[in-house]
């Protein structure tokens, strides 16, 4: 038996043994346990000691990630060496969010002064839209963003829009990923086009749904505006020609490179459409954020490392007491689409089944991750979460510190957060009345931010991706390709051939009557 297997059977040993004991127990044979299982990174604080783990669960998990490489791994990886390895590519978000004066190299190749210069000029334009410096073909300042992009093209740029947007104001920023022709329809009925940047956002620029509701944008620009209604068009991509066929000149497309994965960009010029809304000050406090927890995920120690740790509790739950799913609760309204964004990251990135040499996964991959903001989801399924019959563990996030609103509304807010991990780990015992039985014993993680600030936000999202990041290396998986998306897109094609007229082609009964039934 190879040292990780034998690492992995420790670990499946231990979770069984403490799967037969109870978390509050361990709090009282174990008094160093929330010191132990508390880390502090980039200005978050992470509490792992609701996680299921004893010292020896938790020593057999390290023992784990020692085995499995993953400080090896993760020195490749800020390296610039291929960890992608089914698409032959680095994975260098990290080189998109270093201070100027950095020297990542991808595949040996210095990247840091091309991610400079990017980065400058965006910076430009951001402050000469701000300004009105930059204007429309009327000769109108911009006051709205239509920012138009799917998947990884859109889910960042929109969580952290709605995270951040309250902070700045100047700018409206708009997101349409959908292909269902109400989301653009909704969306352009809301805008005035004189005022209107649109900014197509796709790293192939080849996205059917994307393409389609450019298509449809630069149509309702032309409509208003005439033909010089295209320079309201920016994209930004990695393909030149598709955006100069599309008819966006390269002085007004952002570029980033291959190593730059979709789920992984909104660090790079994906994130543009933030930086005019928010501001440039604010979209460098983001980046500073991931930046510092890139800094401590490289140097701290395994046992103290929070990403690291974070996904070891995870994978404890997952391969060693069998829990497929994961809600991941964030306690402020702002961060409502944080599970979305998850969604994507940890599903499309771990949601594995071969390894990256193409065998069969020794270990269950990918959790399947839900939720939305705290308190909502206590009066929707989280009586799942308290009585089901499935142990669903969470992922609480929650702000210390806000500003907004009534101020006492924020204490309900936090004393939610923080009961409802206290009723998941306690319960509360009736054997007179069953149906007000709590068993208790649901494991939770609880990640403290002090104020929802850009930099905090920048630190959170780096936090989860370095932890996917650790899950696909012990779980030996290519955690940047998504080969699994593709198939769904070529019959997409073929079926919308036949929708339009094409010849009917080989199809299940099913699938054929679906299609006879559309073609009227
Ligand atoms: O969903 C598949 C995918 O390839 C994602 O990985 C990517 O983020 C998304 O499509 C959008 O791709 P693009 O940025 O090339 O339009």
């Amino acid at each position: 038996m190879t040292d990780t297997a034998a690492a992995w059977t420790a670990l499946e040993a231990a979770a069984a043994a403490d799967g037969e004991r109870r978390i509050v127990d361990l709090f009282e044979a174990e008094p160093d346990r929330l010191k132990r299982l508390t880390v502090e990174a980039a200005s978050l604080s992470v509490d792992l000691s609701k996680q299921p783990w004893s010292r020896a669960g938790f020593e057999a998990a390290i023992a784990l990630a020692r085995a499995g490489g993953v400080e090896a791994r993760r020195d490749r990886f800020f390296g610039g060496d291929t960890v992608n390895v089914t698409e032959t590519r680095a994975a260098l978000h990290m080189a998109l969010r270093a201070p100027d004066g950095a020297a990542f190299e991808a595949q040996g190749r210095p990247v840091s002064k091309s991610v400079e210069g990017v980065r400058a000029a965006m910076k430009a334009f951001v402050d000469q839209v701000r300004s009105g410096a930059y204007k429309g073909a009327t000769g109108q300042a911009f006051t709205q963003v239509l920012h138009i992009g799917i998947g990884g093209s859109d889910l960042g740029p929109r969580m952290v829009w709605r995270a951040l947007k309250p902070l700045n104001r100047r700018i409206e920023v708009t997101f349409v990923g959908n292909v269902d022709p109400s989301d653009i329809a909704a969306a352009l009925a809301a805008l005035d086009p004189a005022r209107t940047l649109v900014v197509v956002v796709s790293k192939t620029f080849t996205t059917q749904e994307t393409m389609a509701n450019a298509a449809a944008a630069k149509a309702w620009l032309r409509g208003a505006l005439g033909e010089v209604g295209d320079g309201h068009l920016v994209a930004c991509s990695t393909n030149l020609e598709a955006c100069a066929a599309f008819g966006i000149p390269a002085e007004r497309v952002f570029g980033f490179e291959d190593w730059v994965g979709g789920r992984y960009s909104t660090w790079s010029s994906v994130g543009l459409s933030c930086a005019i809304g928010l501001g440039w000050e604010a979209f460098e406090q983001l980046h500073a954020g991931a930046a510092a927890m890139d800094d401590h995920f490289r140097r701290a120690p395994l046992e103290r490392n929070a990403p690291v740790l974070l996904a070891l509790a995870h994978i404890y739950n997952r391969n060693g007491l069998g829990r497929p799913v994961r809600v991941v609760e964030p306690y402020a309204e702002r961060l409502g689409l944080l599970a979305n964004y998850l969604q994507q990251l940890e599903m499309e990135s771990n949601g594995k089944r071969v390894t990256e040499a193409g065998t069969p996964v020794a270990h269950a991959t990918s959790t399947a991750v839900f939720g939305n903001a705290g308190t909502n989801d206590q009066h929707a399924f989280f009586q799942m979460l308290h009585q089901g019959t499935d142990i669903i563990p969470v992922d609480f996030v929650a702000v210390a510190r806000s500003d907004e609103g009534p101020a006492r509304q924020h204490v309900i807010l936090l004393a939610n957060a923080i009961a409802q991990a206290e009723a998941l780990m306690v319960g509360a015992a009736n054997a007179a009345e069953p149906h007000r039985h709590f068993p208790g014993d649901r494991p939770s993680s609880f990640i403290l931010l002090d104020r929802l600030t850009p930099y905090a936000l920048g630190a959170l999202i780096a936090l989860y991706e370095h932890k996917v990041f650790v899950e696909g290396t012990l779980w030996e998986i290519d955690s940047f390709d998504q080969w699994g998306v593709e198939l769904g897109k070529t019959l997409a094609n073929k079926v919308l051939a036949e929708l339009e007229g094409g010849s009917a082609g080989e199809h299940d009964a099913s699938t054929a009557a679906l299609i006879a039934r559309l073609k009227g």
